[in-house]
């Protein structure tokens, strides 16, 4: 077989086999197939797309690709959160230690950051000496231990999917229903959880920026999912603004070890407990969503939650210093205002220019062996449906530079100021089973 077939026969909109498949995924794992033509074959499906039966077989040899974790040592049914990919997305922090508080095992395999979306694994190694790379007996140990773990995608899971991620990142080729399904889903599989909570963004910041591209998106992976014997439900939420306040890598830490200690972030607070309701009902740990939410907000306002994210920091090595005492995180050297020239109120901002504009701050990466700085970022100090004065202060940029000027334009240009008050977006769209 040849590649280059393969790629025309892509290129022409016609259906692969399966064998296709698996001969890219197989040979490009293996190294012979090289990036160019792979991201040729990447071009070619985000224009010609593909059916449920090539994006399941795609997703299956991604899956096998490298190892598959056998995570029945843990005890009890494991649960699995994924989020599709926002700005300010720092669910995880929240949903993690929520779930974990009541005994659900959590064992969680994340990413880095992609495109204009932050990775979880880049803002937990904000704090000082968090790993993120384990050996498996050390995840599973955890797990047992502590209910929840994160760790890197690291050595042979899904290693097809992390050369794919990282070539996609910087070829223009993330937000295809395909792929992004393909790639999600296969680690998913390959990472062994029970059960599966998809966190689906729409709008401006998301990969998918329509409610219907969104849906599908949705279906998708709830079907692989199901199909391939994983309890498997998506939740819909609003991506037409960042999610909190804050955005870049320490200060999305700080924003959601606030939000664990009392502080009432509406979105955070509301998705974290909506995701995390789902979770526990899908492990058997509630008979229904309405108590597994009752719960789950006492767990949150008694602080429980809180002391499951400090356990999860510490057993992983990270600073508690740094959590007791919030100031510690890495932070930037300047602090540069973006002052409004408009009066009214904030009827949108581009999450996508606040996750790009986090990005040129170093937040995140424009090639794929860039290096992060977990030090920048910016807080948002308005959100839609915010009354703004002209000259008040709209966002602050935590940058490394004094005149950070292409931050600053783009931030200013993610803020549209209205004369009236506009309609708040919904936080939930939808679930999907
Ligand atoms: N998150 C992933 O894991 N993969 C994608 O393709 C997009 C978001």
């Amino acid at each position: 077989m040849r590649m280059v077939d393969v790629i025309q026969k892509k290129r022409n909109g016609q259906k692969l086999t399966d064998s296709e498949i698996r001969f890219f995924v197989e040979e490009y794992t293996a190294g012979t197939i090289p990036d160019y033509q792979a991201a040729a074959l990447m071009m070619a499906i985000y224009f010609k797309g593909m059916s449920a039966d090539e994006t399941a077989v795609l997703t299956e040899a991604m899956a096998a690709s490298g190892d598959t974790i056998d995570l029945s040592a843990i005890e009890g049914h494991i649960v699995d959160k994924h989020s599709t990919g926002g700005v300010g997305d720092k669910i995880t922090f929240i949903t993690g230690p929520l779930v974990a508080s009541v005994g659900v095992p959590v064992a969680k395999m994340s990413g880095r950051g992609l495109g204009h979306t932050g990775g979880t694994l880049d803002k937990l190694e904000s704090i000082s000496g968090f790993h993120i790379e384990m050996s498996k007996e050390e995840f599973i140990s955890n797990v047992n231990k502590h209910k929840l773990s994160v760790a890197g995608q690291t050595g042979n899971l899904a290693p097809a999917d992390k050369k794919l991620y990282a070539l996609r990142d910087v070829t223009g080729t993330v937000d295809s229903i395909p792929l992004i399904a393909g790639s999600i889903m296969s680690k998913k599989l390959a990472s062994g959880a029970d059960s599966i909570v998809l966190d689906v963004k729409t709008g401006s910041g998301a990969f998918m920026k329509t409610l219907e591209e969104s849906k599908a998106l949705a279906q998708e992976m709830v079907n692989i999912g199901n199909k391939l014997g994983r309890n498997t439900i998506a939740v819909i939420s609003d991506m037409n603004q960042p999610l909190g306040y804050e955005v870049g890598n320490a200060n999305e830490i700080k924003e959601a070890a606030e939000v664990l200690q009392g502080k009432k972030v509406e979105d955070l607070r509301n998705l974290g407990l909506e995701l995390a309701a789902h979770m526990t009902v899908l492990a058997g740990a509630f008979p229904s969503y309405q108590e597994a939410y009752q719960v789950l907000e006492q767990k949150l306002d008694n602080g429980e939650a809180f002391q499951a994210f400090r356990t999860f920091i510490s057993a992983q090595g990270g600073d508690l210093s740094m959590i007791d005492d919030l100031s510690r995180l890495p932070a930037a050297a300047h602090h540069v205002e973006v002052i409004s020239d408009k009066e009214g109120f904030v009827a949108e901002i581009d999450a996508e220019s606040i996750g790009v504009a986090a990005m040129y701050l170093g937040a995140g990466r424009a090639t794929k062996d860039d290096k992060i700085n977990h030090a920048v970022g910016i807080t948002l100090n308005k959100k839609i449906g915010d009354a703004i004065k002209k000259g008040e202060t709209i966002a602050v940029l935590h940058s490394e530079q004094p005149n950070p000027s292409d931050s600053l334009s783009k931030v200013k240009e993610a803020y549209k100021v209205s004369e009236d008050k506009p309609n708040k977006h919904q936080l939930i769209y939808e679930v999907i089973k």
